[in-house]
């Protein structure tokens, strides 16, 4: 039987994903968390393991180099691709927030300079606010921008709070709240309806264990 292929963010959503789809009994035996392997298999379910970087996972699944695919709702908003979002998995939570000096009134200001892994999205929300931004896209390391004055605030996640905190920065407003989806190539999806069905009602188990 042809693989069913998962592609998976590498990154902080990965280790609890494995564990969910353990949990929903899809075991990858020679995982594990310091492998640098790229590909994994479960030979009794015939399911395939890619892990990707987690901004280009919906581009292997809305090209079909995977047919399911686990990534943040982040990703997916920032750059909308042409796939199914099936399922919130309620793992990786966390929250796309602005960013800043807890002292700024900076929503107060008619014009701000945003650093964000995020411009689509950092655009489109000051955008509503009638704000206008100078956006700098950034990879990483955005808790940056603002102490080297590269930026007013930044748009970024926010999940433990950890980072912010130990850079001096504050959440000054929430943006939407995030967490890891389910995503399924059309095609695969007309295909190989009943396994990936089969794949889904797994996983529902998986997290009714898990969670
Ligand atoms: C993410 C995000 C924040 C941090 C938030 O970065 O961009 O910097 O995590 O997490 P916390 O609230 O738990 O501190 P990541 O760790 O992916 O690294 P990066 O800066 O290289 O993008």
């Amino acid at each position: 039987m042809e693989y069913l292929t998962v592609a998976m963010a590498k990154g902080r959503i990965a280790n609890e994903a494995i564990s969910l789809l353990e949990s929903a009994g899809i075991l990858f035996s020679d995982f594990n968390e310091k492998s640098r392997k790229l590909i994994f298999t479960d030979d009794d379910r015939n399911i395939k393991l890619i892990f990707v970087k987690a901004v280009d996972v919906p581009t292997y699944v809305e090209l079909g180099a995977a047919d399911i695919g686990v990534i943040g709702k982040d990703v997916l908003l920032e750059d909308p691709k042409d796939v199914y979002e099936l399922m919130d998995l309620g793992i990786g939570k966390c929250k796309l927030s602005v960013a800043g000096f807890p002292s700024d009134q900076l929503l107060d200001r008619s014009q701000l300079t945003v650093a964000s892994k995020y411009p689509n999205l950092a655009k489109m929300y000051f955008d509503q606010k009638g704000i206008r931004t100078e956006v700098i896209k950034l990879n990483g390391s955005v808790e940056l921008a603002p102490l080297i004055d590269m930026a007013d605030c930044i748009v970024d996640i926010v999940e433990t709070g950890a980072t912010l905190k130990e850079n001096g920065l504050v959440v000054l407003e929430d943006v939407a709240n995030v967490s890891a989806r389910l995503i399924v190539n059309k095609a695969s999806f007309a295909i190989k309806t009943e396994r990936i069905q089969q794949f889904i009602a797994d996983v529902k188990i998986g997290l009714e264990v898990y969670l």
